[in-house]
Parts: structure tokens; C-alpha cells; sequence
């Protein structure tokens, strides 16, 4: 709802003013940051920026520098302008603020979205004390081309965990109210199908149906608007031909009119600006005509609202009616938001201090650290390690040093905060003397005598740890990868080592999936670590050391080859599937050479248990209005405790749409200890079984289904069918 006093300030502002409240610029606080429309770096100043506050030309700025910064231009905005409308300060807090938690697509591997909302929590806590009143987090975006480098924002490749996390996230951004001071308003970006680029490559066209729109990179946009969102980013990518900046029919008629939602929208940077290279707009004033007639409210960084806005109403072109609203959305937030009651409410730079990297947040960090990890393979029980008795060497560009453990898009973490492998490891065991580092390698660069001197360390080991893989820069914002396969300096370390029959332990960094290859892939025991963050090395020990049983699985799927991308579980059948995947038959639907299941398929991880799923119990029909129970009785016969992810999967054999192999339509986390067992239970009703129809519209057929309770997307687990019947 609009508080009435906003309707009295509207009508106080010229159009002009009205323009300013729509704009949104970088902060220049630290002596004018370079932007796309300064390339130089000769972006304001900040003097400048504080003169344009005063000129209301400005609604706020993002990626400032804290507290003491927002408190200087507040006092601007509320003790030196005609209108005394308070500025919004924005951030890409996107995977904690001080504190640095996983990436996310490493925490969707939690299957936890109880975590992503206590760290999305922790992270309003510390950023909202930096005086930051809105993230630009969460990244709701489904990646299935892992060529695509922000894939490492999201929370992977499927749907329902996806919505989870898009929830859970959205929540714990905004919670308990926006007014809190610790609550940050949330933005659901980017929209849409931003991670469905062409060839993974970003900012690339997107050319999908309406179905698999609706179907697949809607639903967790339309979580963030079901768990309160209140605002959305629109993203650079066109779909069919329409840059989504300038896409009224996604902005309007679904966003506002089918799902009702009431915040507003803010271009991704220079979006607007954007159109005119799309070959869309052919010049500024169209570009910002085109972009705010299609729904979005505010401009980001190009200034073209505040530009040409003013003279398109006064032209007739855009109407008043329509600015006023916008201008009415965007200042019924800053009072949802608190800030008209007490402007300075996340500002206070004691607060920003007392508030950063507390005890409870690191312990958080390494909590959701050790949740992210996920073991691929561990092969005679190579893992857990002993504390005391062998000689460890850490071997690769990733074994020490502050360097690549927070991972892309930390705004204010800092590295020198983190823990790294060395440090986590020596901390962890009984004589930090038996542990050796040795680079070896660079990250894309062979490094002289690197080899020589990492074959020396791991023959003078027991145990190898192998820390390669990718380093921050080459994933996240703009850094699609054509080979996502292990750079090939680390890939000869790899091989050189494991050529002195040492066992390793792959200890992979990425921000993606990658095709594991030769040694890497044949090494007996791999973890994937992502980017943990602030507690990187601690949880990475915590693991290796049998302190925390890994309970990590994959959200995204690991290929065997990065020409199989894009690559997913949830894909279609084709009319000549290959029959077995140890058998390749000609004629039928795979790549020479090889097979089309995963080298590790979404959901997989391993635990220190030994579990086993059986049992299966399923009724043989579902009636059109009742409910299927089906349970599976899971069982550790391990030594060790576990914890299990355990997952359904359905399959609708027959439909007027085909449908995917399978889809995952639930899960459970369990802990179960040495020799125990649970059953299970989950309840099918026909609302799981939807689809979009040829009409587009979501629909269910009767029909036989498929049901899997599994570990992983194609692990056979325990199966059943079942009739869904109408009447
Ligand atoms: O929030 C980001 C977005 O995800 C990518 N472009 C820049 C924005 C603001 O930093």
C-alpha cells in the first residue's frame, strides 16, 4: 500500500525531480569509479555526486563504501534538497557481506533452504549496518549450459530447488519486516532467462519457447514475488527477438498482471542503454522510452531516465500518469524500507563495526561450508583422513595464500579474512609439521620447475591433497568458458603426480560444473569445494578430516565432455534413445564415443556411510483428487553416521506435451547413523504432476507416471508406477 503522504510529495515534484527518483548510480565515493558510459574513470567525483543529490537527480547510488559514506550523502538529501527525500543505498551483497559465505550455486548443494536463508540473514545483518538498504541478491536464474559463468550465482540446474532457494533466500534477505534495521530489501534478478544465453555465452541472445519459459525460468521468479519480493532486475539477454529491458509482456502483463506484483523493477546497469547495440532502440530517448513504457522503473547507471524522461511526458510520449506511478512505487519502498521515518536507520558506523565478521557469522560461514561440499567419489575409503600418523602434501595453485576463497562477486569481503587450505589442514591435525605446500602450477600458467618440485613433495608425502581447478575471475559476471574442463598446466600437475602412485584427494575449486578428465577424474577420492568463503579452509578440513560427514549434493550436473553442453537430467527423450549406456548403438540418440549419462549426475554426493535405499511402498493408482503415499526405507550399513538427501523423482510417460526423463518433485535431508535405518515417506498429489499444456497453461493428464526415491537423478534407487485416474 502507499502511505497518503507519498501522493502529497508526488504532486510537490517537477518532472525533472520525478526523473531523478528513477535514476540509480554507481557511488563515486572513492574519487569516481569507472563506469560503461566512463571508461576513462572520469565518472563523477564525489563532490560532484553530492551536488547531484541536492539536485534530486538521484534516488540513490550502489556498491558504495559504507556507513560513513551513506551517512554523508543522507545528510545531503535530508538537509539540503527541496523535498527531503530520502536516498536508497544499494549493494550486490549477493553471497554475504563482510562475512563471505559459499558462492551459491556451492550452498544450493546444501539442499539446505533453511541455510540459504540464515546466511542470506546474516548477510541483512552485516550489510544492512554498512547502511545498505537493498541487495541486489538473490540471482534466481536457472543454469543449464555451465559454459555460462554466473552460473555459479544461482542455485543450478533444476526447477524445484531452485524455487526453494529463491524462497528461502528472498526471506532471509527481508525478514523480520523491511523496516528492521538488519532487513535488506531484496531483488529477484535476472529477468528473464538470463541463463539460458546461447552457448553459455553472457549477455547472448535467448530464442525459447513460451513453455519452457513458463516451465522451467519462471517458477523461481515467481517464488521471490510469492515470498514478498519487492523488487526485480531485468536482464541484458532479448528473448525471441525483445531485449527483456524493453519486454512489456514479461514486465507487465505477467510480472504485475498475472503473478501481482506490486514493488518495481530496476534495469541491470546500463540495460536501457544496451538496446541501442541490441539493434532495438535507436538512440537514448528511445532507449529510455522503450525500457519505462515496458515496466522498467528505474534506470541504472546510464542516467537515460533523468535525461529524456522529463521531455517524453512533456512530449506526450510517455504518459504522466505512468511516471507518477512508477515515482509513487519507488518512494512507497523507501517508506516500507523505514527510511522516511528515520533516514539514518542502517546507518551508524559503529554499528557497521561491531556488526562485521562476528563470532556467530564465521561460524555460520563454516557451517554453510562444510554444507556445500560434496564428495564425488572416495574410493577405498581413502577419506576420511587421520589427524596424526601421515605426511600430508598440498599440492596446486590453490593450495595457500590469500587468493580465491571468496570467489566472484564479493563486493566488501576482502581475502585477507579467509581461511585457505594450508591454514585449515595445519589446524586440523596433530603435528602442523606434517603437512607440506608446493604451488606446482599457476592457474592457466605452468610455473618453471613446478612439477618437478610438486612430484618431489608428493613423493616425500603418504597423502597428496590436489587443490586445482578454477580460480575466481574465470567464472561469474561475463566469464563463459568454452573448455570447462581443469586449465591444462593444473591438468599436467595432475598427471605428474598422480604418476607417483600417491593416493590424492582432488580438493576441485569451481564455480561451475566441470568435465573431469585423465588423472583429475581417475584420482581415488574428489571433493568439490566451489568458493567457500571466509571459513574456506576450516570447512574443507572439517570434511577431509571426518569432523563433518560430506552431505553436499551436485546442483548442476558434471559432464563428460564440455561439448555436451548445455547439460541436464531434466531433458526430454528423443525417438531413439541408445538402450544401455555401456552399449552405443548406431542410429540412435548419443555423442561417438560417448555416453549420455553424466560423469556425476545432479544430485549426486557420497557420504561416509554406506547407504541403501529399499523397499519401495506405492499404492498402484492416484485418484484425480487424492493422494499417492509412496516411502522407501533408507538405511546406513556403514560404520560412520550420514547424513542422506533423499530424492523423488517422477516421470509422466505419456502426455500431449512430452515431458523430461525425470523431474525432481521433492527431497528430504535425513541423518542417519552407523546401522540405522528410516523410512521415508512422500505424498503425491495430482498438483505435482502439473505441466504447461499446448495452451501454455499449466495441466495434468491421467495417465501412467514413473516414480524413483533415489540418490541421485539417475540413480535407479527404488522405483515404482503408478495410474493417475480421473473420475
Ligand atoms: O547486480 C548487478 C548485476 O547482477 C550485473 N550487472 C551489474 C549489477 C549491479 O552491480
Amino acid at each position: 500500500p502507499v502511505p497518503a503522504f507519498v501522493d502529497g510529495l508526488v504532486a510537490k515534484m517537477t518532472l525533472a525531480e520525478k526523473a531523478g527518483q528513477l535514476t540509480i548510480m554507481p557511488a563515486a565515493w572513492s574519487g569516481g569509479v569507472a563506469t560503461a558510459l566512463n571508461p576513462a574513470g572520469n565518472a563523477p567525483g564525489f563532490e560532484q555526486q553530492l551536488d547531484e543529490v541536492r539536485q534530486m537527480q538521484l534516488t540513490g547510488v550502489f556498491n558504495g563504501n559504507g556507513a560513513e559514506m551513506a551517512r554523508q550523502m543522507q545528510s545531503v538529501a535530508i538537509k539540503e534538497t527541496r523535498l527531503k527525500i530520502p536516498l536508497l543505498f544499494a549493494a550486490d551483497v549477493i553471497h554475504g557481506h563482510r562475512t563471505i559465505f559459499p558462492v551459491p550455486v556451492g550452498e544450493a548443494a546444501s539442499f539446505e533452504p533453511d541455510l540459504a536463508e540464515r546466511t542470506a540473514r546474516m548477510a541483512s545483518y552485516e550489510g544492512a549496518a554498512s547502511g545498505i538498504d537493498w541487495t541486489f541478491a538473490p540471482m534466481v536464474d536457472i543454469a543449464r549450459d555451465q559454459r555460462w559463468g554466473r552460473t555459479m550465482e544461482g542455485a543450478g540446474e533444476d526447477v524445484h530447488l531452485g524455487v526453494l532457494m529463491a524462497d528461502a533466500r528472498v526471506r532471509g534477505f527481508q525478514r523480520p519486516d523491511l523496516k528492521a534495521i538488519d532487513s535488506m530489501m531484496a531483488c529477484a534478478k535476472h529477468f528473464a532467462a538470463y541463463g539460458a544465453a546461447e552457448a553459455g555465452l553472457d549477455y547472448n541472445t535467448v530464442d525459447i519457447s513460451e513453455r519452457t519459459l513458463r516451465e522451467i525460468y519462471l517458477p523461481p521468479f515467481r517464488a521471490a514475488v510469492n515470498a514478498g519480493v519487492l523488487s526485480f532486475m531485468a536482464s541484458f539477454n532479448e528473448i525471441s527477438g525483445v531485449p527483456s529491458t524493453a519486454n512489456e509482456w514479461l514486465m507487465r502483463d505477467i510480472l504485475r498482471g498475472e503473478w501481482g506484483f506490486e514493488g518495481f523493477v530496476v534495469s541491470d546497469y546500463t540495460g536501457d542503454m544496451e538496446m541501442i547495440d541490441h539493434g532495438f532502440a535507436k538512440d537514448s530517448r528511445e532507449a529510455a522510452k522503450l525500457a519505462f513504457l515496458a515496466g522498467v522503473d528505474m534506470s541504472m547507471t546510464s542516467g537515460f531516465y533523468r535525461k529524456h524522461l522529463p521531455e517524453l511526458v512533456e512530449a506526450g510520449e510517455v504518459p504522466q500518469a505512468r511516471l507518477d506511478d512508477s515515482v509513487r512505487k519507488v518512494l512507497a519502498i523507501k517508506a516500507a524500507l523505514g527510511l522516511f521515518d528515520d533516514p539514518f536507520r542502517r546507518i551508524d558506523v559503529k554499528r557497521e563495526k561491531a556488526r562485521s565478521r562476528t563470532k556467530p557469522a564465521i561460524a555460520l560461514s563454516r557451517e554453510a561450508g562444510r554444507k556445500s561440499i560434496v564428495m564425488l567419489k572416495n574410493e577405498g575409503d581413502l577419506l576420511p583422513l587421520p589427524k596424526s600418523g601421515k605426511k600430508i602434501a598440498i599440492i596446486g595453485p590453490f593450495a595457500s595464500g590469500k587468493h580465491d576463497l571468496n570467489g566472484p562477486w564479493v563486493v566488501y569481503g576482502g581475502q585477507d579474512y579467509a581461511v585457505d587450505l594450508a591454514e585449515g589442514v595445519r589446524a586440523a591435525v596433530a603435528d602442523r609439521n606434517s603437512v607440506t605446500v608446493t604451488a606446482g602450477s599457476g592457474v592457466e600458467e605452468a610455473i618453471a620447475g613446478g612439477i618437478d618440485a610438486a612430484v618431489a613433495a608428493a613423493q616425500a608425502a603418504d597423502i597428496v591433497l590436489l587443490a586445482i581447478g578454477e580460480s575466481e575471475n574465470m567464472s561469474g559476471e561475463a566469464q563463459s568458458r568454452a573448455e570447462i574442463v581443469v586449465p591444462a598446466p593444473q591438468q599436467a600437475l595432475a598427471e605428474a603426480v598422480a604418476a607417483t602412485g600417491k593416493p590424492v584427494v582432488v580438493v576441485l575449486k569451481n564455480g561451475r560444473a566441470l568435465a573431469l578428465q585423465g588423472a583429475v577424474a581417475n584420482a581415488p577420492a574428489i571433493l568439490v569445494t566451489w568458493f567457500l568463503g571466509t571459513e574456506s579452509g576450516n570447512a574443507t578440513a572439517d570434511v577431509l578430516f571426518g569432523e563433518y560427514g560430506p552431505a553436499g549434493r551436485l546442483p548442476c550436473s558434471f559432464p563428460r565432455s564440455p561439448g555436451q553442453q548445455p547439460f541436464y537430467y531434466a531433458h526430454k527423450p528423443t525417438g531413439r534413445p541408445n538402450p544401455s549406456d555401456d552399449k552405443l548403438e548406431p542410429y540412435k540418440a548419443h555423442y561417438r564415443g560417448i555416453p549420455n549419462k553424466a560423469l556425476y549426475p545432479f544430485g549426486h554426493g557420497l557420504t561416509y556411510g554406506k547407504i541403501e535405499y529399499a523397499n519401495l511402498q506405492a499404492a498402484p493408482t492416484l485418484a484425480w483428487d487424492g493422494e499417492l503415499t509412496v516411502s522407501a526405507t533408507i538405511a546406513n550399513r556403514g560404520t560412520r553416521a550420514a547424513e542422506e538427501v533423499v530424492q523423488l523423482y517422477i516421470h509422466d510417460r505419456a502426455a500431449s506435451i512430452t515431458r523430461p526423463v525425470r523431474e525432481l518433485r521433492a527431497f528430504r535431508k535425513i541423518k542417519l547413523a552407523a546401522g540405522a535405518s528410516e523410512t521415508v515417506t512422500f505424498r503425491i498429489k495430482r498438483s505435482l504432476l502439473l505441466f504447461y499444456g499446448r495452451d501454455n497453461k499449466p495441466t495434468v493428464e491421467p495417465g501412467m507416471f514413473d516414480v524413483w526415491i533415489a540418490p541421485s537423478a539417475e540413480a535407479q534407487g527404488v522405483h515404482a508406477q503408478f495410474e493417475l485416474v480421473k473420475g
